[in-house]
């Protein structure tokens, strides 16, 4: 078969370059612009990376326009049924389902590396008792970097494995403290008796004095939560991995900067935004004002959980938290009702109104996600550190891939650069 190439001409000389299309197994090709600058002498030019393929990668794939996610070919919808979040780190790490000793043996080795050193307990004390969680998360993750000496040789792939065990391992124990510091309250050591997702309910929500009582619904939630924000290719947070890792910096510090990317509003904060707003609506009592208000284009307010920059049919991790959206309030009873029914009424008014069908906005997941983090007691600023407990499995796995990726080379990306022209030092006294 030929290959495919893509011939750019220089409209200015008539010079011409035949650059390589690179298919993938699924989506767009892309074509290979490492040639350009030699060639032609010009960079190219992608604020935003909006039609840029920074690298090539097996892990995660999404089609925007068919509401597609899959992660290693399995679509989200299967895994969200049939999996749980420790079988889809598995999956997200090797590249294939576990059979069920390799996912016992998995999970043995997840607990076994639960506990924090004891001197990185002591870190929690150094920060100001009214803290955002995410800060902590920041200096307690990169602070990892200083504890484990043994395996920190990036380009052994067992030594990537261990860092990898432990990063995925620590993870709800370092979340469940960020906030137990905030309250006050003692730290809650983990119980590896207890499945990944109950243990760090167990670690939030228990006290030395009083256990916490598993409710089954919630512990599927948040799983499920878990596995919906596992992982999103290369969403601002995962590429600050990437490229602080790219440099062969200690995997944590790099996850540490990648916590710092996904605390931003535009990317790990949006179902925070969502409750804020839900609850303003539900305080005013009126829905269509606030609705009015997001159509209105000289008010710069907008709908909280509705659009996305990538799902432009809908969201498919939204269809599937939905559904257990319905099912968790229901089973919770009044409580939670009158955030619910703004949510409800935004929705219906959504799928209903000329503005939102006309730009194709969705609830995105963190419509619903932010409702179902409430409902399960858990605080608004705990949000972001939830998707990072997510999310951190993605990190990992693209950090992995990236190192035995033999194209791979450090991220130095080039600019525009549009500053002064050359020009003289003037001494101090004659400016
Ligand atoms: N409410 C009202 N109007 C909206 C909204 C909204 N939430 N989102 C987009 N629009 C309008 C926007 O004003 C524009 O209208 P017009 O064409 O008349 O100028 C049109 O829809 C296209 O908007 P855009 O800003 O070009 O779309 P984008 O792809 O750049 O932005 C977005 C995507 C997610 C930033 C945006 O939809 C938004 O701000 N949504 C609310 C915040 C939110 O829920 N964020 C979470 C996203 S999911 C997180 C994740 O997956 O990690």
């Amino acid at each position: 078969m030929t290959k495919r190439t893509v011939t750019l001409t220089d409209n200015a000389t008539g010079k011409q370059v035949e650059l390589p299309v690179h298919e993938g197994t699924h989506g767009p090709a892309a074509i290979d612009v490492r040639s350009l600058y030699k060639e032609l002498g010009y960079f190219t030019y992608d604020p935003g990376f909006m039609a840029t393929a920074s690298c090539s990668s097996a892990i995660t794939y999404i089609d925007g326009d068919k509401g597609i996610l899959m992660y290693r070919g399995y679509p989200i919808e299967q895994l969200a049924e049939h999996s749980t979040y420790l079988e889809v780190c598995y999956l997200l790490l090797y590249g294939h389902l576990p059979t069920s000793t390799e996912l016992s043996d998995f999970s043995r080795i997840v607990k076994e590396h639960s506990m924090l050193h004891e001197a990185l307990r002591r870190f929690y004390g150094g920060f100001r008792h009214d803290a955002h969680p995410m800060a902590i998360m920041v200096g307690v993750f990169g602070a990892l970097s200083a504890f484990y000496h043994d395996s920190t040789d990036v380009q052994n792939p067992r030594h990537r494995e261990i860092s990898a065990h432990r990063m995925i391992s620590k993870m709800p124990t370092i979340a469940a403290w960020s906030y137990k510091y905030a309250l006050g309250q003692p730290f809650m050591y983990p119980d590896n008796s207890l499945g990944y997702t109950e243990n760090f309910l167990r670690m939030m929500f228990s006290t030395p004095t009083t256990a916490y009582k598993t409710n089954p619904t919630f512990v599927r939630a948040l799983d499920l939560i878990l596995i919906l924000h596992a992982d999103h290719e290369q969403n601002a947070s995962t590429s600050t991995v990437r490229l602080s890792g790219s440099s062969e910096a200690n995997p944590f510090a790099a996850v540490s900067a990648g916590i710092a990317s996904l605390w931003g509003p535009l990317h790990g904060g949006a179902n925070e935004s969502v409750v804020r707003m839900l609850s303003s609506i539900a305080e005013s009592g009126n829905v269509n004002q606030y609705v009015a208000r997001a159509k209105d284009k000289d008010d710069p307010f907008r709908l909280m959980g509705f659009g996305h920059r990538v799902y432009k049919n809908f969201d498919p991790r939204a269809k599937i938290i939905r559904k257990m959206c319905h099912q968790l309030l229901a089973e919770l009873g009044a409580e939670n009702q009158p955030l619910f029914e703004v949510a409800l009424e935004l929705e219906r008014i959504a799928t209903e109104d000329e503005y939102f069908i006309e730009r194709k906005l969705y609830p995105n997941v963190d419509f619903y996600s932010g409702i179902i983090l409430r409902a399960m007691g858990i605080p608004l600023n705990m949000f972001p550190v939830i998707f990072a407990l997510a999310r951190i499995v993605g990190w990992i796995s693209h950090w992995n891939e990236m190192m035995h990726d033999p194209e791979s080379r450090i991220g130095r990306p080039r600019q525009l650069y549009t500053g002064e022209q050359p020009r003289d030092y003037v001494p101090i006294e004659q400016r």
